[in-house]
Parts: structure tokens; sequence; C-alpha cells
């Protein structure tokens, strides 16, 4: 979906006052963050700001970057009503590059094409500082034959395989499938008895003199 498209989606949601998706960041993500000391933080695709906002509420100076203005607009509305402060710019993660590098990167559920996605996290390492951390989760491609949710074509959807083959010049701390009880994770797609199948990625900067 271009950002025309997410742009429709993001609207449409807002004239629903509807949220697409959780305001809280998935609890793998928020699991490991907890337990990094805060620094800088960079949430590629960051929508209408969750993960962005949680870590800014924990102290982390946060830079938000996604191509969809009407995202970015709720992210900010987000963010005031939270009292938190985020750098948010609108950017193409297919291109978008920092002017620093961060202590954490965190990229959640953005499905574009398969070269594109590990463009993106090969990208995200090289922007890591030294014993920097990356944390990416995306709909896993086993959701469609048994999982639910996210999206159904298979060109878009994530593997531990490519993301570790992405991420191959750090330390992978985790490459894996974990699955998700949707009746009880905040996350969604809230549908009964049906568990959704997500792909980890976390994966640590060596530092030049580890
Ligand atoms: C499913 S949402 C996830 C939002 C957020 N990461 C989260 O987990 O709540 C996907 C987001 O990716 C953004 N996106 C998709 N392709 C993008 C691209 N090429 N550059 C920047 N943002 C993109 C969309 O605008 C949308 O906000």
């Amino acid at each position: 979906m271009d950002a025309h498209g997410w742009d429709e989606r993001y609207r449409t949601a807002r004239a629903d006052s509807g949220s697409l998706w959780s305001a809280v960041p998935h609890s793998r993500l928020r699991q490991i963050a907890d337990e990094l000391p805060p620094g800088t933080a960079l949430d590629l695709a960051s929508g209408d700001g969750r993960n962005a906002i949680w870590l800014a509420g924990r102290g982390w100076h946060v830079t938000g970057v996604d191509f969809s203005t009407e995202g970015l607009d709720l992210a900010r509305g987000h963010a005031v009503s939270r009292s938190v402060d985020v750098d948010w710019q609108r950017g193409d993660v297919t291109t978008w590059s920092p002017t620093r590098d961060f202590d954490l990167i965190t990229m959640t559920y953005l499905h574009v094409s398969e070269p594109e996605i590990q463009d993106a996290v090969r990208r995200a390492a090289s922007w890591l500082a030294d014993g920097g951390t990356l944390i990416v989760i995306g709909h896993d491609r086993e959701n469609l034959t048994r999982g639910a949710g996210g999206p159904q074509d298979p060109a878009i959807l994530y593997t531990p395989e490519l993301l570790r083959d992405a991420a191959s010049g750090l330390r992978i701390v985790t490459a894996e499938r974990i699955e998700r009880d949707t009746r009880a994770d905040p996350e969604g797609p809230p549908e009964d008895g049906a568990v959704a199948i997500d792909t980890l990625l976390h994966a640590r900067h060596q530092a030049a003199s580890a």
C-alpha cells in the first residue's frame, strides 16, 4: 500500500474515532526495551506512534519516521495528549536516512516487498550506535496456514530466515516465530480462539572493541 492508501486508512480510523491497532507496543518489544537504559531511539514506519510514544514516556529521545501524513498527525496528537516529545519525520523508509546513530531502532509491522524489508533492516543496522539494539517484528508467513490476521500476500510477510539474513552483520540475540493469543493480547486482531504468528528479530550491534 502506498502513502495515499495509508493516509486513507488513518483518515477513516480517525473519523470512526477508533484506532487501527493497540495503543501500546507489542509485548516483546516492551519486554526487550524495558531492560535497556534510555538513550536515542528510532522507530521506523511509526504509524500512529505507539512505539515512539511509549519509548519517549520511558525517557528515550525518539525519532519516528513514517510516510503517511495522516498517521503522523494522529501520532502527534497522541504524543501531545500523553505529554511526550517525539521528533516526527515524514519519510519513506526505503530511502530516508538519519544524520545520527541510535541506541535502539524498532520497526514493527512494516509490510513491503521482501527486498525492501531486507534493505530496511540492513540500513537500520548500519545506523546503530556501538552496542545498540535492533528490534523488528512483523506478521509471519506461517499465518497463511495456521495463524490469524495480517496481510495475506506471502511476498510481504516475514520469516526468521529473512530477517536473520538481513541482520547478518549484527549479533543475533533471537530470530524466531512467536505466537500471540489474539483473545488475550491487545495487539489483535481480536479473533476468537485464534493464534497470530509474528516474526521477531532482536539483534545487537557489536561494539568495535567486543
Ligand atoms: C501496519 S502499520 C504499523 C505502524 C506501527 N509500526 C505499529 O506497529 O503500530 C504500517 C505503517 O508503515 C507505514 N509505511 C508503509 N510503507 C512505508 C514506507 N515505505 N515508508 C514509511 N512508512 C511506511 C504506513 O504508513 C503505516 O503507518
